[in-house]
């Protein structure tokens, strides 16, 4: 047995060697390794504990956004979003609105980021969070029990934008600076939607500012030749309002009744998932709920998830649950919370199921 602290002192070395290595795990896959590395080894306990839950056959709701400017059939969608925010925190939608070859140039751009010289991509690397656009794997390896068979695009998006997108890889400028506009403006119907679907006037959430800003976070899961010890993403809530996100395979998985629930790609569809802001303003009405990716033995997969959690850089903004949907009998079950605080407590710890919630609670 190591004497107490060793292991953990082996860790941190082996943490910091890949992290200086600045290539990502595609730099372990492109060495021609045969076993991961220890680091990405989930704990035992938790390998045995996924025995427990049997994989699902059943399918996340799928929403048509399609005549949305018909004020019946804008009813009906509302409803079927409410119905899926109340009991999954998750759905997909088809006919909303972005151009097929806009979702396949940004996932190409992606596969072209993440596949091309390894010097090219360490111009990027970086963990500081104050830049643009950042590159790295495992934002929180520093911090996370287990690291992820992941790396990580990261680009933010400030509204209006005006900055330029010359400091964006070459490879992913142009598609990304189209995606964003695209899923910039579906992100407004959605909270639009969502608004009508809590009984709110339209306009509700986008008057929070919710949608004021995002951050895309290109992701590439490189194929794993022990895809059984390790995943893509730890279990986790999405911390922000609303999170879009588009895949190009399977791998993301939801829980639901006790079981873990593959999110199918449909082609052209989007999956569309609610944070644990939202759970929070909603009063807990609306559902954050847990997911993770799975890896895959011989296929890369790429996503792209796109999230909107509030202005960035409004330091004084606070969310709490919203006054209308609060009552004597329903009282607020959450805090009023500085959105600085609560980002900035995110950020220095890692991946959590619903840390927002439990943390701020009423
Ligand atoms: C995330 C996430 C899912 C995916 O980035 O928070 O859950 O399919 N991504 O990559
Ligand atoms: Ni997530």
């Amino acid at each position: 047995m190591d004497a107490p602290g060793t292991q953990e002192y082996d860790r941190m070395q082996e943490l910091m060697a890949f992290d200086k290595t600045e290539a990502g795990v595609k730099g372990l896959v492109d060495a021609g390794l045969q076993n991961i590395p220890k680091i990405f080894v989930r704990p035992a306990e938790e390998l045995a504990e996924d025995l427990n839950h049997k994989r699902a056959q059943i399918e996340v709701p799928v929403i048509d956004l399609g005549g949305l400017d018909k004020a019946d059939r804008r009813k009906q969608i509302a409803e079927e979003v409410r119905t899926a925010s109340e009991a999954w925190g998750f759905f997909q939608v088809v006919n909303h609105g972005i151009p097929l070859n806009v979702l396949d140039e940004m996932l190409d751009g992606i596969q072209k980021f993440s596949e091309q010289d390894v010097e090219e991509k360490k111009k990027y690397y970086t963990r500081d969070n104050m830049r643009r656009v950042r590159f790295n794997s495992n934002y929180d390896l520093f911090r996370s029990r287990t690291a992820n068979w992941r790396d990580t695009l990261t680009i933010s998006f400030s509204d209006p934008d005006k900055s330029d997108s010359m400091e964006f890889p070459d490879s992913c400028r142009e598609s990304a600076v189209e995606y964003s506009k695209h899923v910039e403006k579906l992100g407004n119907i959605l909270f639009e939607i969502l608004s009508e679907a809590l009984g709110l006037d339209s306009e509700h959430l986008r008057n929070m500012k919710c949608s004021k800003g995002h951050r895309i976070h290109c992701h590439y899961y490189p194929a794993c030749p022990e895809p059984e010890l390790t995943l893509g993403i730890t279990k986790h809530t999405d911390p922000g309002f609303l999170t879009i996100v588009l895949q190009n395979q399977i791998g993301l998985q939801i829980f639901f009744q006790n079981q873990w629930v593959d999110v199918r790609p449909i082609p052209g569809g989007l999956v569309i998932n609610i944070g644990d802001l939202l759970q929070m303003v909603s009063n807990g009405k609306f559902r954050s709920n847990i997911h993770r990716v799975l890896v895959d033995r011989l296929t890369p997969r790429i996503s792209v998830a796109c999230f909107f959690s509030g202005p960035l850089g409004m330091e004084s903004i606070s969310y709490g649950p919203i006054k209308e949907l609060t009552s004597e009998e329903n009282p607020p079950i959450y805090k009023e919370v500085l959105l600085s605080d609560y980002l900035m407590k995110f950020m220095t710890s890692g991946l959590l199921e619903n840390y927002l919630l439990n943390y701020f609670k009423a």
